[in-house]
């Protein structure tokens, strides 16, 4: 996978879409590409369609390598004056992150300005100050939740938050009671953790809009196993049924059946398919049970990639592809290993050809692009496995 290149082995700079620079001794990963190529969009897009000057802040910008790809390849497609902010608390990034984003001093209609704070006091004072942002990339380590409320209040309508969390083991069930202090929600073991994952940080999310009097959009989610990565919209009001997202997911222990309900209309659990003797539901969330991509927004990305040729790396295309052909609804999701294990099967069913054996019963069905050899139907358990040993 070429995510990004080194010039040669003794060259410490790194070459990624427009940008050149030096990464230096802190963090930084290439395999993150996928994230900062969707950054490098959302912000060009975000730039297509404002009214007036735009504001972005890279909140922990590290070697400053988004900062720099949104002025040299966003900025571009920007009609209106650009004011790019990236900040990072440690101090002994100062220096890279003057001498990286040199290419852009004196860059015609892009003011930039560097800062080494905390996040939590920079997003405060910026409150303060009446400063809103129409993007901000908020790349933490560990988990976000406390900066949320925070950052969705310098966010401007309309405004788009890109998240990451490095926190894998509370909303995977690894551990349950940092998922109650983090989430306040259940986390429970499930085949598809990162999914889970992902919901209960938007329900996260989702309830730090709504406290502000706000409506969220998911835009994009996904993940690697080890950062779980969201772009959501800011809206002015609370959406039509927003609050009927919210909700919790059921999955038997022993039949690995599944069944979902929204708080709105919660109510006791029907018999899962082992017949409520033996069966066990384990219950995860409050989560989010609303669509996880907005595919009509990952079709402008990708149509605006076209005219941003280095943009976007191949594997990075290739994700947004699968993310667009997947909005994340219904949200019950099954794993072709697990199907195969249930079923004593010597490997798992051909994953195209079960969806189209589903949906024509006419069920819904569609391959996840959230997590590889996984679909998501709205059949019934019972239907699904029949279909799989009929494939068999
Ligand atoms: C995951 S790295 C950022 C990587 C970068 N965005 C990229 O794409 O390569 C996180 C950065 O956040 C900084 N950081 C950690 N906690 C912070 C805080 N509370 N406020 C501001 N910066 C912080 C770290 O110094 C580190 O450089
Ligand atoms: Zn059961």
């Amino acid at each position: 996978m070429v995510a990004g290149t080194r010039l040669d082995s003794q060259d410490p700079h790194y070459r990624e879409g427009a940008a050149c620079l030096q990464t230096g001794s802190g963090f930084f990963r290439v395999q993150s590409r996928p994230s900062r190529d969707l950054s490098v969009l959302l912000a060009a897009h975000q730039a297509t369609r404002a009214e007036g000057p735009q504001h972005w802040l890279d909140l922990m910008a590290g070697c400053g390598i988004r900062g720099l790809r949104w002025g040299l390849e966003s900025a571009p497609q920007s009609p209106h004056p650009l004011a790019l902010w990236l900040n990072d608390a440690d101090p002994e990034r100062m220096d890279s992150l003057q001498a990286n984003l040199k290419p852009l001093s004196g860059h015609a209609g892009v003011d930039l300005a560097l800062s080494q704070q905390p996040a939590e006091r920079l997003l405060r004072q910026a409150y303060l100050d009446q400063r809103r942002f129409d993007l901000i990339d908020l790349d933490a380590f560990g988990c976000p939740n406390g900066l949320l409320q925070s950052a969705l209040a310098v966010l401007r309508f309309g405004g788009v938050l890109i998240l990451a969390s490095t926190d894998g083991r509370s909303p995977t069930g690894h551990d349950r009671v940092a998922a109650v202090r983090r989430f306040a929600a259940a986390a429970r073991a499930h085949p598809s953790s990162w999914e889970l994952a992902l919901r209960l940080q938007l329900a996260a999310l989702a309830r730090e809009a709504w406290m502000l009097g706000r409506g969220l959009e998911p835009l994009a989610c996904f993940s690697d196993g080890r950062t779980f990565r969201l772009a959501v919209r800011l809206h002015r009001r609370v959406g039509a049924d927003e609050e009927g997202s919210l909700g919790l997911l059921a999955r038997c222990e022993h039949c690995g059946d599944q069944a979902v309900q929204p708080v709105l209309k919660l109510s006791g659990w029907r018999a899962c398919s082992c017949l409520s003797e033996v069966g066990r539901w384990a219950v995860s969330g409050p989560l989010w049970l609303g669509p996880l991509q907005s595919p009509a927004l990952l079709q402008e990305l990708l149509t605006l990639s076209e005219a941003m040729p280095h943009s976007l790396a191949p594997p990075s295309r290739r994700l947004l592809e699968r993310l667009q052909a997947d909005p994340g609804l219904p949200v019950c999701c099954w794993s072709t290993d697990e199907l195969a294990q249930r079923l004593g099967l010597a490997g798992p069913p051909p994953l195209h050809r079960l969806v189209q054996a589903l949906q024509g019963d006419g069920y819904w069905a569609g391959v996840s692009g959230v997590m590889a050899g996984q679909l998501r139907t709205d059949a019934p358990w019972k239907v699904l496995l029949q279909r799989c040993a009929d494939l068999a």
